[in-house]
């Protein structure tokens, strides 16, 4: 895709601080080809780059997306991240209350490496079932995603990578979102 229409998807898409508008970004990065129809903006992560630490080595060519996050530690420290913040986030933490958020946390770190080529086996439960009854609405979803896309921000993984990995949570959307 175009730097060009990276950085219409990112004002579109991504504004800072807000949640998006869905259905035309939907269609903008379907016509993009990046996403599939169902799947809304998750891909049109387009902020700067963080500065790379200067002692990291850079995986070999080929490597797992599990591997080019960072691993284990990035990964790890990325879900801690992103649970604590959403479990304390005036528009999150609703469906967080008196739930075991290390056992949440142990799945999402299982399950992302699992999807990523980290080699883990998902131990936990569906999608649809996880999050059945808990009447998640589109907006908390976009609110959650955009916490992850900080934190993986935040943990130094790169654009690409966190692209890839918001294109592999995106069709997820379906089986989380009730209303
Ligand atoms: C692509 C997006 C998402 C993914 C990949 C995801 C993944 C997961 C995983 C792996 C678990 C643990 C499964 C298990 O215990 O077996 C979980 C549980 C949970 N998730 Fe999500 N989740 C997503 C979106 C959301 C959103 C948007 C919310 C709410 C804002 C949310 C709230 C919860 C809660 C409250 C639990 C614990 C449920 C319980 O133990 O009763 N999730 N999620």
């Amino acid at each position: 895709m175009s730097g060009m229409l990276r950085g219409y998807l990112a004002d579109h898409c991504f504004p800072p601080g807000r949640t998006m508008t869905h259905a035309r970004c939907t269609i903008e990065l379907t016509l993009a080809g990046l996403l599939a129809a169902s799947a809304p903006c998750l891909g049109a992560d387009v902020q700067a780059e963080p500065a790379r630490i200067a002692t990291q080595t850079a995986p070999p060519a080929g490597a797992s997306l599990y591997a080019r996050m960072g691993g284990t530690a990035t990964v790890t420290a990325v879900v801690n991240e992103l649970i604590d913040h959403s479990a304390a986030d005036p528009r999150l933490k609703r469906s967080f209350e008196g739930v075991n958020l290390d056992h949440v946390k142990k799945m999402l770190i299982e399950q992302l490496c699992s999807l990523t080529g980290g080699g883990c086996t998902y131990t936990g439960d569906s999608m649809r079932d996880v999050h059945a009854g808990l009447k998640i609405d589109q907006s908390e979803f976009y609110g959650l995603v955009e916490s992850l896309r900080i934190a993986l921000q935040h943990h130094g993984v790169a654009l690409r990578e966190r692209n890839e990995l918001l294109e592999i949570l995106a069709p997820m959307k379906r089986d989380v979102v009730e209303r």
